[in-house]
């Protein structure tokens, strides 16, 4: 996939601007999105449930930037292939189809792990069950 090295370098910068003094986990994400690249950083709060997830952040970008198909994910963390959390797949489920790549990258930009959405999350709930 062409803009793969693209979304690896903005996940890094993503994961370099993370507010995790508590976890001390820096998490950048990284979205591909209709030839844009929409990014985001985990951002924690005193009040620990409160923290939003790199993932987030990279959905909430793209949203404002009027757009709603997600084509594929980059998520850096740590030398841990660092797999969306289950909230964040079910956030992800809502503007992917079930091919959709997510890859895990360390912060050397070596490609640890990919999956698809489906892999992710079986079965999921969206937003056709609705209709
Ligand atoms: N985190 C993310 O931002 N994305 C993930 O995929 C997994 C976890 C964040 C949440 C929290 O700020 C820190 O990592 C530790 O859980």
């Amino acid at each position: 996939m062409s803009v793969l090295p693209l979304l690896i370098d903005e996940a890094i910068k993503a994961r370099s601007k993370a507010y995790a003094p508590y976890s001390r986990f820096s998490v950048g994400a990284a979205l591909s999105c209709e030839g844009g690249v929409y990014s985001g950083c985990n951002v924690e709060n005193a009040a620990y449930p409160l923290g939003s997830c790199a993932e987030a952040g990279a959905i909430s970008a793209m949203i404002m930037a009027g757009m709603r198909k997600i084509d594929a994910v980059v998520v850096v963390g740590g030398d841990m292939p660092c797999t969306p959390c289950g909230g964040c797949r079910q956030k992800l489920r809502e503007f992917s189809q079930p091919n959709m790549k997510v890859y895990m990258v360390n912060p050397q930009g070596e490609v640890l792990l990919v999956r698809t959405l489906e892999e992710l999350l079986p079965d999921s709930f969206g937003p056709d069950h609705l209709v």
